[in-house]
């Protein structure tokens, strides 16, 4: 059991699996709603579900709405969500919501505010409208400066931005002018993506067809290092591969998860990882409302594997003592780090072990390691 300061510290997700239209690159557990009727009885069995956590409630420090595109459910399903969890009386460290700037308004921000969610995290994607039409986004970079002007009119200043960069359409070009634009923003928080392809998505059939490809390697590598050194000199701390914080905004619900440690996830496709067991909701609705889901247990020995695969996203790398702690013997009796010493992808200072430079540009190599 991993604790924080002596206590026991847990994460909740929840899933909002709907969104009013599919995102060029998107693989997540995601749909359009056949009508309000569907998303009525979501939010039903959700309230429902979370009372069956109700043994973990006094671990949960943080809260994480997610999608999908939570911010896309009616102010009164909104509010029915964000009541139930007020009732449960957590006192959160951080609880975000996941919005589409196109959806957000006051009377959102307002319901936020109200029901103490004090982090909200923006899908922004690009600021080129031209990209974001690619993207199959239905927002403007215009939206997206009205939405932060709503937010911040109400005191919502924990504000994350997601970008992807080294999509199809991609320049480095583009990726300056879309952290130049980010930077006149004054947001302290930026999760910028290396796009993946993800199959069945609408850039794999594009690029099946021959209509799109890809970016080269070298193009990607030029793009990520910009961004590394750009925000690195405005301030920002680069601590996890795709995630900058100004300093004290650094997200705990993510770290939970870098961190190897527990949390609960509820929702069609949502996963949680509680007791040694993983599990992941089907993600179709009729499934999850009848408790359909698959449990994985995780062996010791993939707990350490984990404990590194995560572990590395962080770039302070992972603790030594605190594997030793976990699992009782070194990392550096359970793992040959020799061939990872020799590249120059790690190296060791003081008790973390950490990716270098050249590691952090070749992550892939790394983990290939620990599969
Ligand atoms: C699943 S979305 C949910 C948030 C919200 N629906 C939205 O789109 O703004 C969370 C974030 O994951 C990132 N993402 C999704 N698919 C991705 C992909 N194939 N490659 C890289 N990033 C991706 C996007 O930056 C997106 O904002
Ligand atoms: S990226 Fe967000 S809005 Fe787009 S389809 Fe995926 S979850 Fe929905």
């Amino acid at each position: 059991m991993v604790k924080l300061n002596g206590d026991i510290m847990r994460g909740l997700y929840i899933h909002i699996p709907f969104c009013k239209h599919i995102c060029s690159y998107c693989d997540f557990p995601k749909r359009i709603a056949i009508n309000d009727n569907q998303i009525n009885e979501y939010i039903d069995y959700i309230i429902e579900d979370i009372d069956n956590y109700k043994k973990y409630f006094p671990s949960i420090k943080t809260i994480y709405i997610g999608g999908g595109t939570p911010n896309f459910l009616s102010d009164y399903n909104l509010e029915r969500l964000l009541k139930k969890i007020d009732s449960l009386n957590l006192s959160p460290l951080e609880y975000t919501i996941e919005c589409n700037p196109e959806f957000l308004c006051k009377k959102q921000a307002e319901l936020f505010i109200k029901y103490g969610v004090n982090r909200v995290s923006l899908g922004v994607e690009s600021f080129i409208d031209s990209d974001l039409k690619f993207l199959n986004r239905h927002h403007t970079k215009a939206d997206v400066i009205e939405a932060i002007k709503i937010l911040k009119d109400n005191n919502l200043n924990n504000i994350n931005i997601d970008l992807i960069f080294a999509h199809p359409n991609d320049t480095l070009d583009k990726v300056k002018e879309c952290l130049d634009e980010f930077l006149k923003l004054n947001i302290p928080h930026i999760s910028y993506y290396n796009m993946i392809l993800e199959q069945k998505t609408i850039f794999s059939n594009l690029i099946s067809q021959g209509k799109i490809k890809l970016l080269d390697n070298d193009t990607e590598a030029n793009m990520y290092e910009l961004i590394i050194n750009t925000l690195k000199e405005k301030g920002y701390h680069h601590y996890e591969t795709s995630n900058f914080a100004l300093p004290g905004f650094e997200s705990i619900h993510n770290q939970i998860y870098w961190d190897s440690m527990e949390y609960i996830g509820i929702g069609a496709g949502a996963s949680g990882y509680l007791d040694d067991i993983r599990y992941t909701f089907d993600s179709r609705l009729k499934h999850y409302y009848l408790n359909q889901k698959q449990l994985d247990r995780i062996s010791k020995e993939e707990k350490k594997k984990e404990y590194f695969l995560l572990g590395f996203r962080k770039i302070d790398g992972v603790s030594i003592n605190e594997y030793k702690r976990r699992f009782n013997s070194s990392p550096l009796d359970d793992f040959n780090f020799q061939s990872l010493l020799e590249k120059n992808l790690i190296y060791i200072e003081n008790d973390r072990i950490k990716l270098t430079q050249k590691g952090i540009m070749l992550t892939n190599e790394v983990f290939i390691e620990f599969v």
